[in-house]
């Protein structure tokens, strides 16, 4: 590693729509399950390189608030394979200290997967080092609708008023208040959009596409991912001339 690389900036919070399960799939004859089974397979290694790089959290879009629509024997298995994912990495989580968060609206999964994703929760809340984000039954709009109804609530019972409805009012009432903007967005599977994923919190983060499936992404393509965020100039709305004074 030269000089040049060891200073390189590396993002604090990268955030991924894993995409491509399903053609991964069919590419090779399986069913779209099997896709996904793979998808989940990769998490762990996403995890280590993310560790081993420095970033410190990952926010994964598991399960978006327009997945419910999908055929119902694909959700009833993504549901499956959340809470057989949560119980066969429990140990992982607590041997690695890393700390298990989610956004989203929880209330509406089944019952048995709320109960593992509480329970890995607090099983490693105390944990701080490294934090995996699951964006389950998640969906931007859906979370600033609730975050304007909780505003609301807050001006009828006076404890806000109007006129200091400010940003930060509004992100301390998202499902992200207690985690830093993502720096980089990566989608795979070579769509580019963000499909209703973190559309406030990704207002100046980098945004990284790749044709490689989720199945395929691993350490190596995590790297790729963060050599090119690293060249990119950031500038936050400044000029070119101000952000390397
Ligand atoms: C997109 O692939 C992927 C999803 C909708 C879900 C992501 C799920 C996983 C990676 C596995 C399960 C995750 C956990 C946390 C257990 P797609 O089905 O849209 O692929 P396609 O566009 O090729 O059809």
């Amino acid at each position: 590693m030269d000089s040049k690389q060891q200073n390189a900036p590396v993002p604090q919070h990268i955030a991924i729509i894993m995409d491509g399960n399903g053609r991964w799939a069919k590419q090779r004859g399986m069913s779209r399950i099997e896709g996904h089974k793979r998808g989940a397979r990769q998490i762990k290694k996403v995890i280590e390189a993310s560790v081993q790089l420095g970033v410190k959290f990952l926010t994964l879009y598991a399960f978006s608030s327009e997945n419910w629509n999908r055929p119902k024997a694909e959700v009833n298995a993504l549901m499956r394979l959340l809470e057989s994912t949560i119980k066969i990495n429990a140990k992982y989580f607590v041997k690695n200290s890393i700390k298990f968060e989610t956004i989203g609206d929880l209330a509406a999964l089944p019952a048995y997967c709320r109960k593992a994703v509480d329970w890995l929760k607090n099983k490693t809340k105390d944990f701080g080092k490294f934090t995996l984000v699951l964006a389950l039954n998640y969906g931007s709009r859906d979370e600033i609708v609730r975050a304007v109804k909780s505003c609301a609530e807050a001006v009828k019972n006076k404890i806000l008023s109007p006129e200091n409805i400010s940003w930060e009012e509004i992100a301390k009432r998202l499902d992200t208040a207690a985690i830093p903007d993502p720096d980089l967005i990566i989608r795979t599977s070579g769509e580019m959009r963000l499909s209703n994923y973190l559309m406030l919190q990704s207002a100046y983060s980098e945004l990284y596409f790749t044709d490689v499936n989720w199945p395929d992404f691993g350490e190596s393509e995590v790297k790729k991912a963060v050599a090119e965020f690293a060249a990119r100039e950031r500038r936050f709305g400044k000029t070119s001339e101000q952000v390397n004074k």
